[in-house]
């Protein structure tokens, strides 16, 4: 299967960090985020990836990850959003040319997990897939609201809910059959508010074709989007890379 990351956007609840460059390149412990969602698509089989830029950095992706073979990856190809805030289903929609009709498995550039997903890669055939995390703070996420007739399925996926009907959020990885770009062009720039094509909708339309399937992400999950989740993250992959950096920390 291919891949595609989206690395667009603006990140202003980063500024000043984001003027200095784009969000998806700021450093978690000895790597750039980006490094990260790279290498679960890499640690999945998945080495022909596109990557989805936009902003006034786009460039610096070039100079970081060259043509991706140091980080394992047989095609790396960039495509460049017009608008950084069209949103994460405008970004995707850039990569309907690279997917080919065929499936595609898609990963949020600030969300950093050490979940393996080969499995779920590997049997996906059609419609759609989401992983779950249980959440302490679900209204900042897309969060599922399941059938009340049958837990197993959820009956719509609510972005940003004042009152979320569930403790899991939706994470920023996703596989998605060729329909995917379909639903993307029916999309309504408002449909959360947020003047951006969301990633939610396009889910939704899947939930309500029968066709959305999900799994409970098996590992550590975060998105640093904030300056209090870019910390988190720090921290977090200090300790796993480097373990003797838990005593540094308790020092400090
Ligand atoms: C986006 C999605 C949201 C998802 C989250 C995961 O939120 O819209 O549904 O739960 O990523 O990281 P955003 O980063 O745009 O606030």
């Amino acid at each position: 299967m291919k891949g595609v990351i989206l690395a667009g956007g603006l990140a202003t609840r980063l500024y000043p960090l984001t003027h200095a460059t784009n969000k998806h390149l700021l450093p978690i412990y000895s790597k750039p985020m980006i490094y990260y969602p790279i290498e679960t698509l890499v640690k999945a089989g998945i080495t022909e990836i596109m990557i989805i830029v936009s902003g006034p950095h786009s460039g610096q992706f070039i100079q970081i990850l060259k043509n991706g073979k140091e980080l394992g990856l047989k095609h790396l190809e960039y495509a460049y959003q017009e608008n950084p805030k069209g949103g994460i289903a405008d970004a995707l929609s850039l990569a309907e040319d690279f997917a080919d009709n065929k499936p595609i498995t898609v990963i949020l550039g600030d969300n950093t997990t050490d979940a393996d997903i080969s499995q779920a890669v590997n049997s996906f055939e059609s419609g759609a897939y989401v992983f779950l995390k249980k959440v302490s703070d679900p209204a900042r996420f897309g969060v599922p609201r399941f059938d009340a007739n049958d837990p197993s399925k959820i009956a719509e996926i609510i972005e940003k809910p004042k009152d979320p009907p569930s403790d899991y959020a939706v994470t920023g990885l996703y596989m998605y059959d060729k329909n995917v770009f379909d639903y993307i062009k029916q999309c309504d720039p408002n449909s959360a508010g947020r003047g951006e094509l969301e990633i939610t909708e396009v889910n939704n339309f899947y939930v309500k074709k029968g066709a959305l399937r999900w799994a409970e992400l098996n590992g550590y999950w975060l998105d640093a989007g904030t300056f209090d989740t870019l910390l988190m993250a720090n921290i977090y992959w200090a300790k796993k890379i480097s373990p003797q950096t838990d005593t540094l920390i308790k020092n400090t």
